[in-house]
């Protein structure tokens, strides 16, 4: 049994953008071919190319179920690297009250932000918080997102961090990656962040390990959270017991994330709109992949990312919704392609390499996800519309259907 999809009007395969590392893309690194045809074999893309080529022995296969995609076009599945999906509550009022002139940090010292969120997770049940999650996820894969990143970090004590991690692994349909944000706020049980730190280090995540719950751990370095100095070192004993690390990097302020990131190899450092010149240059030369999250620059008020800068020096950049309760309440995939075409001046492209081949590079899945080819993973994307219309129309619903892992997992097109 498998899937041919025949006909392809428009297959953007990703190759070139994926050989190339996810770096200084053109729109010829998006592997555009007309009138392909893709074989799907349980999870994987057997066989890809010109329809006419389509080897006989899977032409005549009798169990072949055959899709006519003429006038559709067919890319990677959306990988979503960066959000905050299991959470209680909201920050609607606290968003009034930002919008009214009091800032993040203010929210913060005052309880509010991450904390008021704390509160109302902890008090979640299991049940509920991954019912939460698995509506949320499902909103992510009516966009065509087929990979999903999900942290913990609103919970911040052994207990109910795990209650998060658990309920992140109950989310199904599409593959997910779980990180442990434990080191996201200091809660009220501790009274500095090194001891804090220390007890992430000693008792939560050994335990995150060898219960499998996750295998990243970030954490946020910023003023008036985390320091630079001992996050690092949290972050080598994190890296000794086996977890893949990424860091929240120079949101707020130039605060020396991007620094420890790429000092430590990190996978990613997400935000970075406060870098200069020579953390550009760092980050370029780096493995990091650039993890840029424009809405939550938006609701934020601040400036944006210096994508060009960091394109053009060389670096990997992906894009993330960075979804959450409080400084990214949006799961618009559609929002974050168009500020970083309108606000970061990133091309088509661009931004389409990094919502696929840049995000797989930043969940160190590059191998599996990101782009299209014989041998990795059948996560599929078919929209009703042409290329250039992806990232453009904010709230417009585009007919599509979606695959993860060779199962179709949303959507049918006529
Ligand atoms: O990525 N910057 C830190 N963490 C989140 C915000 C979380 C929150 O405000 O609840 C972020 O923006
Ligand atoms: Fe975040």
């Amino acid at each position: 049994m498998g899937i041919l999809l025949k006909n392809i009007s428009t297959l953007l395969t990703l190759q070139g953008a994926a050989q190339k590392m996810g770096r200084f893309v053109k729109e010829e690194d998006l592997g555009i071919q007309l009138q392909s045809s893709i074989l799907i074999e349980k999870d994987r893309i057997a066989w890809m190319g010109p329809h006419k080529k389509l080897p006989k022995e899977f032409a005549k296969k009798k169990s072949l179920q055959e899709i006519n995609m003429k006038g559709k076009t067919v890319l990677p599945g959306f990988v979503e690297c960066h959000t905050h999906l299991i959470f209680a509550g909201d920050r609607a009022a606290e968003f009034e009250m930002r919008n009214q002139g009091v800032s993040y940090q203010e929210i913060a010292a005052r309880g509010g932000g991450i904390l008021s969120t704390m509160k109302k997770t902890r008090g979640a049940s299991l049940v509920d918080l991954t019912k939460w999650g698995q509506e949320r996820a499902n909103h992510f894969i009516s966009q065509g997102v087929t990979t999903l990143e999900i942290k913990s970090g609103y919970a911040l004590n052994l207990k109910d961090e795990l209650k998060m991690l658990q309920a992140a692994q109950k989310v199904s349909g599409l593959r997910t990656v779980s990180t442990f944000l434990g080191a996201h706020a200091l809660p009220p049980e501790f009274k500095s962040y090194e001891s804090y730190l220390e007890f992430l280090a000693q008792d939560i995540l050994p335990i995150v390990k060898k219960k499998k719950l996750a295998r990243r751990v970030d954490v946020f370095i910023e003023k008036g959270f985390f320091p630079p100095e001992a996050s690092e070192k949290y972050l080598r004993r994190a890296q000794e017991l086996g977890f893949e690390v990424l860091v929240h990097a120079d949101q707020l302020s130039l605060s020396g994330g991007s620094d420890v990131a790429v000092r430590i190899g990190a996978l990613s450092g997400d935000h970075l709109l406060q870098v200069s010149e020579k953390e550009i240059k760092n980050l370029a030369k780096s493995e990091t992949t650039c993890v840029l999250l424009p809405a939550a620059d938006l609701y934020m008020k601040t400036k944006y990312p210096p994508a060009r800068e960091m394109i053009e020096a060389g670096a990997r950049v992906a894009l993330a919704t960075d979804y959450n309760p409080g400084s990214s309440p949006t799961q618009d995939l559609n929002l974050v392609g168009l500020l970083a075409r309108l606000e970061m001046k990133m091309t088509l492209p661009e931004v389409i390499a990094a919502y696929t081949v840049g995000a797989a590079h930043a969940l160190n899945l590059h191998h599996e996800i990101g782009s299209l080819k014989a041998g990795k993973s059948a996560d599929i994307l078919c929209i009703e519309k042409d290329w250039q219309t992806l990232f453009y129309s904010v709230g417009e619903r585009v007919e599509k259907m979606v695959f993860s892992r060779g199962k179709k997992i949303f959507g049918s097109l006529k």
